[in-house]
This record gives C-alpha cells, sequence and structure tokens, in this order.
C-alpha cells in the first residue's frame, strides 16, 4: 500500500465527473487500499478517488471507532431532513465552514467483494457519505456556501 498525493482545490480533477466502476478487478482493489492507506496518513474521514486523481466512483470512509468503509459506485436513495454541521475536505487545507446536510441519508452501492449493500446513515457517517458522493459528482462542500467569507480558519491544535 502506499498514501497518494492529494489533490488541493482547484485542481480541474476534483471538477471532474467520476466514471462509473464496470469490473471491481486488482486495480480497484489496489485502488481502494492505496485510497485507505492515503486517508488514515491525512487523518480523514473520507476520501474519493478524484481527491487523488482516478476520475472513478470510488470511496473510503473511517469514522472514529467504526470500521472502515470502501464503497464501488455509491448512489444517494433517500434523503431526510435537514441539519447545521461543520465541515471541512482534505482538498480544501485549513479551512472549514457550516453548512446544512441532510440528518438521514440512504446509500446503495457495491463493496469490494462486488456485492450490493443499503447503508442507513445519520450523523458522521450520513455526512460523509453525502460529502464524498457529491466529489464523485465534481461537487465541493464550498459550493453550498453564499460566499467565501463562510470559511472559517482551522486553528492548529
Ligand atoms: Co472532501
Amino acid at each position: 500500500m502506499a498514501a497518494l498525493k492529494i489533490r488541493v482545490n482547484p485542481d480541474p480533477v476534483l471538477r471532474e465527473k467520476a466514471k462509473r466502476v464496470t469490473a471491481i478487478d486488482k486495480s480497484i482493489h489496489r485502488l481502494i487500499d492505496n485510497m485507505i492507506e492515503t486517508l488514515h496518513t491525512a487523518s480523514g474521514v473520507g476520501l474519493a478517488a478524484n481527491q487523488v486523481g482516478v476520475p472513478l466512483r470510488v470511496i473510503v470512509i473511517h469514522v472514529p471507532d467504526e470500521e472502515v468503509l470502501a464503497l464501488i459506485n455509491p448512489e444517494i436513495i433517500e434523503k431526510k431532513g435537514e441539519r447545521l454541521v461543520m465541515e471541512g475536505c482534505l482538498s480544501i487545507p485549513g479551512y472549514h465552514a457550516e453548512l446544512k446536510r441532510a440528518e438521514c441519508v440512504k446509500v446503495k452501492a457495491k463493496n469490494r467483494e462486488g456485492k450490493l449493500i443499503r447503508i442507513k446513515a445519520e450523523d458522521l457517517l450520513g455526512q460523509a457519505l453525502e460529502h464524498e458522493i457529491d466529489h464523485l459528482n465534481g461537487v465541493l462542500y464550498i459550493d453550498y456556501l453564499d460566499s467565501e467569507d463562510q470559511l472559517q480558519k482551522v486553528e492548529p491544535e
């Protein structure tokens, strides 16, 4: 496994609509393993393949104390409710902002074995699923802000 370089806004690959994966082969498994390594190296919660320069519909999510999720061709099939969350992105380092996300999302996807799975999620996992699936559509969280003034600098710990 190897950590990959994370592309930073305004890299044009972040604005590409990622393509569906047609065959879950060794190269997809290698991509997933490298994305997980990259996510852990960056201490992030989620990562989409286009953030490492690969415009394919693959995401990985690691919510603290939960198992790592690797999803292929994920799709949001239902969203319910609205809530305010604080959100950041590894491709927009040093900033975060408050925005609205759903209270609950339902997602269908394939796992790394190619099995169709459905996930119902709230809280940080729901937020991460929305955020990473947005990435696959070329959407960044800053697109939801009315103005760049809403971006807040993250204070170094
Ligand atoms: Co992001």
